[in-house]
Formats: structure tokens, sequence, C-alpha cells
């Protein structure tokens, strides 16, 4: 029975698709369930609808139909959700995609049926949020359905693939609602996954084991960002420095300054537990003040650029800023929550004049080689370390006359700049 079981996996991107595809590989009888229609074609063509050199690679091995109709969810003995979970303008936790997909299961479940949550979320949402759903239809826990919490933990793109991590081998907790439901859950990614499954006590505990994985890095980013702004006024590299606690073995983990957190997960998920504790009379004030940090950082790196044009008696005012980088991470056209929005709504501020180019993006580069950024630029700033931009031949800087260069992600090689007589400053060295 067990391989013929029918899994639906709701929202088909970087979390979804990976799941679905070990899903089809282990045997289950897949389909995929998402609004995008683009993503739907994707699919339905045998084509990925996510970069991710992993899933890239074993996708087309082990395709399965997607669709957008909800009815698929009626044969449905296993559901996993997969789908967004952001914040708004103001920093609130945005839980109507996972409200909007609960309520889909809820008019389609075939009774029996194990749901599983995959999304980030705050501890407290399955039980306060996602049940009273299923209640509100009559369907009682633990007899008509099961509930369960299995967070993500994968970080998808090109390096992540070559880091060794995928989606398959990667270790995962699970929780539910009752023990039943922690069994079945955890006995179905134990035939997908060759990582450990971790049974949790319970699924509050599960939804916060990722919610303090993912904070744990945004505070850790955060000191190392204040570290930086700190160094870059006592003339200390600290690039260096971090090298140097690094030769420690034991209770030191080196985190890197940037222009920015971008992405899904870690500018984000710390606000759906600051806002959770909030209900309950608690300050999260290191989470908040690590937020503010991280958030500063866009703006601290347009400052670095303005206070070295102001030393060769420039100003920002209608300076052709050349911006290497859309993205937030490497070799991959993953821009959300990139710090390069809040760096051009800065520089725009200042009436500065922006040029993007990102390999990855070309629809949203203003130019589409980085020759030509060079060739329209007075000055640069990298904010991805995409490979093309690492490995960029450094005597052009000075061919193309670019005189300042900010690398907003300490990736460049600093003497090589400097020696070729342009200014060069990184993120604290
Ligand atoms: N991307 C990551 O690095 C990562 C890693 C670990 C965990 N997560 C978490 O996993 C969750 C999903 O993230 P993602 O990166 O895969 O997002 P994504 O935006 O890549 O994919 C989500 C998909 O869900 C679909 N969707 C939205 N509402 C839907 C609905 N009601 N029914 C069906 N489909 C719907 C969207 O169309 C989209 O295709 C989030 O909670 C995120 O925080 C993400």
């Amino acid at each position: 029975m067990s391989t013929q079981e029918k899994v639906v996996v709701m929202g088909l991107g970087y979390v979804g698709l990976p799941m679905a595809v070990l899903a089809v590989k282990n045997g289950y009888d897949v389909t995929g369930l998402d609004m995008s229609k683009e993503k739907i074609d994707l699919i339905n063509n045998g084509k990925s609808s996510v970069e991710d050199g992993w899933v890239e690679t074993v996708f087309p091995d082990y395709t399965f139909p997607a669709t957008s109709d909800p009815t698929v969810l009626e044969n449905a003995d296993i559901i996993l959700v997969c789908v967004p979970t952001p914040i708004d303008d103001n920093y609130h936790p945005n839980l109507g995609p996972v409200k909007s997909a609960t309520s889909t299961i809820a008019n389609h479940l075939k009774k029996g049926a194990l749901v599983i949550l995959e999304s980030t979320v705050n501890p407290g949402v399955s039980e306060t949020i996602i049940k009273p759903i299923f209640d509100e239809k009559g369907f009682e826990l633990g007899k008509d359905y099961d509930l369960a919490h299995c967070p993500e933990r994968v970080d998808p793109g090109k390096s992540a693939f070559s880091s060794g991590y995928t989606s398959e081998n990667l270790n995962r907790v699970v929780g539910a609602m009752t023990d039943e439901g922690t069994k079945r859950a955890a006995a179905f990614y134990r035939k997908i996954l060759t990582g450990e499954v971790h049974e949790m006590k319970s699924i509050r505990e599960a939804e916060a084991t990722k919610i303090m994985e993912n904070s744990f890095r945004d505070i850790n980013i955060a000191f190392v960002n204040e570290l930086a702004k700190s160094f870059d006024r006592l003339d200390i590299d600290i690039h260096d420095v971090i090298k140097g606690a690094s030769t420690k073995p034991y209770a030191f983990m080196p985190h890197y300054p940037s222009c920015g957190v971008g992405g899904h997960c870690i500018p984000v998920d710390p606000y759906y537990l600051i806002e959770h504790a909030k209900s309950v009379g608690f300050d999260h004030k290191l989470l908040r003040e690590s937020r503010a940090i991280n958030n500063s950082m866009p703006e601290y790196t347009v400052e670095l650029l303005q206070d070295r044009l102001n030393a060769i008696e420039k100003s920002l005012k209608g300076t052709k800023v050349g911006i290497l980088g859309i993205s937030f991470k490497p070799n991959i056209d993953d821009d959300r929550e990139s710090p390069y929005y809040e760096i051009v709504k800065c520089l725009k501020k200042h009436e500065a004049q922006t040029i993007a180019y990102d390999p990855y993006l070309p629809k949203k580069s203003d130019v589409q080689s980085l020759t030509e950024l060079l060739e329209k630029s007075d000055v640069i700033i990298l904010t991805a370390n995409h490979d093309e931009f690492m490995q960029m031949d450094l005597d052009l800087l000075k061919k193309h006359n670019i005189k300042i260069l900010i690398d907003g992600k300490n990736c460049l090689d600093k003497n090589t700049i400097e020696k070729s007589g342009v200014m060069y400053k990184g993120i604290g060295r």
C-alpha cells in the first residue's frame, strides 16, 4: 500500500518542488498543486520551476503532473504545504497563503489524510490558525485527519548544491498534534530522505525549532555587521579578524558582514517570533535590535560610497553608480528581499544615477554585460558575489576609469584593486 499512497504538494517553489521530486523518486503517486500558471506549465513540460542545482539535476528523472485544480486533494493521503510565509511592509507576518491553502485543503479533504506544513511559521500557528479551519468544517483531529509540521531547512541555489546539503540529505525535525501524527509524518520522511528525522514532543516545538535556527543566524550576522561598522572606524580589517577567530576549534562559528541580509527566510522569520511573542507580553529586544542592524546595512553601504566620494570632492548627486548584482545570493536569480532594492532606493534619494547588471536577472538589469556596466559607471557597488563578478579582470576597473569600488560582499581582492589605483572599500575592511 505505502508506495502507492497519493501525495499532493501545495506550492511548487524552492521548497515544494524538491519535496515532490523526492516523493516521486521513492514511489509515491505525486501531484503538484500551485496557483502559478507559469510554474505549472514549466513542470508539466519537464522543466524545473526554480533555480536550484540539485533539483535541476534530478527533476527530469522524476517528473509529476502539476495543476491548479484543488479537487486533486480529494484523493490525497499525504498533503505537503509549502506555500510562502512573507511579511508585510510593516514587518508583520502575513499568514494569508497558509490560511488560504488550509481552507482549500479543508474544502477537499479526504478523510484520514495527513497534512504536513513545511512552511516556516511561529510557534502556535498549527494549533491556533490551521486546526480551527478544519474544526470549522467539522473535521476531528486524529480521527478525520492528522496535522504535522516539518520545517524545511534547505538553502536552495547553485552554491547550496556544491556545499553538499540538499533537500534529500538534510536532517529534519517533525512534530505533530498527536503521537500517531508524529509517527506517520516521521515514517513518510524516513522513506523519502537520507537525512536523519528527529521526532519532536510537540508541533509547537517543531515550529519553534525553525524560528530558532534562522534567528540564530540573523543575530550572528547582526553581530558581525555591528563589528564591521565599529572596525571601519577603528581601522581594523574584519575579514582578517574573522580568519583569526576561526582558528579557534570550538565555540566560534564564522559569520560575515555584508551590504544587507536578503532572501525569503533570515530577514523574515524572526519577525514571526517577535510579533507572536508580543501577544503574550514578551519583547524580543535582541531579535528586534538584530533586525534593525541588518536592515541598516544597505544605507550604511551607500554612506561608505558617499564618504569616499566626498574625499575626492564629489557628491552622490549625478554620480553614475554601477551595481553588480540584483539577487541576494551567488549564481541564482532569487532577488526576494535583496539588499539591492534598498541600496537603489537610498541612492535615488541622493539623486545618484543607478545602472544595474545581474547575469541571472537580465530583464531587471539596466545593461546586459559587465563591460557595458563598467563603460557607463563612475563608481561601483558590488551587491552579489556571482562567479562572473568574482572572476572579473580587476584591471578593467582602472581601464574604465572607475574611481571607487564598494565591495558589499568583501569578495574581491582588496590589494590588487588598490594597487591598480582604484579606491576600495569593503564592509568592515
Ligand atoms: N526558499 C528557501 O530558502 C526556504 C528554505 C526553507 C524554508 N522556506 C520556507 O518554505 C516556505 C516556502 O518557501 P519557498 O521559497 O518555496 O516559496 P516560493 O515562493 O518559491 O514558492 C511558494 C509557492 O507556493 C505557491 N502558492 C502560494 N499560495 C498557494 C496556495 N494557496 N495554494 C497553492 N500554491 C500556493 C506559489 O505560487 C509558489 O509557487 C516559506 O515558508 C519559506 O519561509 C524557504
